[in-house]
């Protein structure tokens, strides 16, 4: 397939850029580099044939256009949003512009294209608020999201529905849950605690610790994403998780073992507002629709995770300093 992916400069949009050239797909990455988009994520590529990147922003319709009539993807692959609950907290506008203003940008530039693109919106299980009696979310679950965040996710999310309902646009979501593995920004759960008990430094715990995520690695996300691509149906939404619902503090302590931590380095902190107790997700209809299923297990995943963090210190040191900024200046000038 011929493929323009956004936001692949970030942490699961390249792990699936990765798989799709590594697959022999065709990969246009369209990525406006802001503080979660980092080349060195996609230095893996840098030689290959059937890869190339343009930096620009999904709100910019002009270019939207002009790439999907001058490279007549197959399929549009839209990851490209802002991702951090505790940002959204602290200002909503770039979510709202972005994750809300920006899809909006890139369906009616397909429109106008008129090209055989088929759009894949990357949404998430934050869509269904928080599963207080456990049960994992369908994807029949009634929406209610908590978060700003989660909020700018939903409206994206039924826009692409109405999208394809209105105007018969060839359209699908996936909703996946909390994802792990290499190139996630320290700022999330995992990649924060890891580094920081690698630099000796305590790991703030919101609240008593004992909120679920459901916990999938990326790659298997990504394998979902050209699952759903490949098989899934125009219209549909389509659950992707891990099937591994683990409290935060669970989590922490098996990074402090990792790391060969003590308890000693758990520091409880105040709670983020309105946070989401439990996201669990069932993904059945993945399974039967797509043949898709998560194949890494969260164990030898995670501790493969901290292994990549502990051989990749130049990766997280050049992105908790900020030094990852002049990246795309080093390699592209100034285009
Ligand atoms: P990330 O923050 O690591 O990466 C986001 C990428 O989008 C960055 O490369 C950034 O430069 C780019 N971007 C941001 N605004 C842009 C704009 N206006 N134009 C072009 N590019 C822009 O995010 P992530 O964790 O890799 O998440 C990717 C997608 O998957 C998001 O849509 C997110 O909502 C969704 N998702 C994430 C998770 C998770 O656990 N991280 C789970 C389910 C769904
Ligand atoms: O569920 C899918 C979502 O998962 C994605 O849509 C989001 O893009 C992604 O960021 C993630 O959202 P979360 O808020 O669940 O992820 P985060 O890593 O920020 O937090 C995971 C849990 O850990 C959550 O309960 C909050 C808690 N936490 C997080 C941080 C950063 C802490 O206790 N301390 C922290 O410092």
């Amino acid at each position: 397939m011929k493929l323009l992916v956004t936001g692949a400069a970030g942490f699961i949009g390249s792990s699936f850029a990765r798989l799709s050239v590594g697959l022999g797909h065709d990969v246009t990455v369209l990525d406006a580099l802001t503080y979660a988009g980092n080349l060195a994520n996609l230095d893996a590529l840098k030689a290959a044939k059937n890869y190339r990147f343009i930096k620009g922003d999904i709100r910019d319709g002009k270019l939207a256009e002009e790439i999907l009539t001058s490279t007549k993807p197959d399929a549009l692959v839209n990851f490209a949003a802002e991702s951090h609950v505790d940002r959204s907290i602290l200002d909503a506008s770039p979510f709202i512009s972005t994750n809300v203003g920006g899809t909006q940008v890139l369906l009616d530039a397909l429109r106008r294209a008129r090209t055989k693109t088929r759009f894949l919106q990357v949404s998430t299980d934050e869509v269904y608020g928080s599963a207080d009696d456990k049960k994992p979310f369908t994807e029949q679950h009634y929406l209610k999201p908590s978060s700003p965040y989660a909020a700018s996710k939903t409206a994206a999310d039924l826009l692409v529905l109405a999208w394809h309902h209105t105007f018969k646009l060839d359209a699908l979501v996936t909703r996946c849950s909390n994802n792990y593995g290499p190139y996630q920004f320290p700022e999330k759960l995992i990649p924060l605690f890891t580094t920081n008990l690698f630099e000796g430094k305590k790991v703030p715990v919101y609240g008593d610790g004992m909120q679920i995520r459901d916990w999938i690695h990326c790659d298997d996300h990504s394998r979902g994403v050209l699952a759903a691509l490949e098989k899934g149906a125009s219209g549909q939404v389509y659950n992707l998780g891990g099937g591994n619902g683990v409290p935060n503090l669970q989590i922490t302590r098996m990074l402090l073992k990792l790391t060969g931590r003590g308890d000693e380095f758990i520091q409880y902190v105040q709670d983020r507002p309105g946070h989401d107790r439990v996201y669990l997700i069932n993904h059945e209809k993945a399974t039967r629709e797509l043949g898709w299923k998560p194949i890494v297990n969260f164990e030898l995943g995670l501790a493969d995770t901290v292994t990549w963090y502990r051989e990749n210190k130049a990766w997280w040191e050049e992105v908790k300093s900020g030094a990852y900024r002049d990246y795309y200046q080093k390699q592209y000038g100034n285009r």
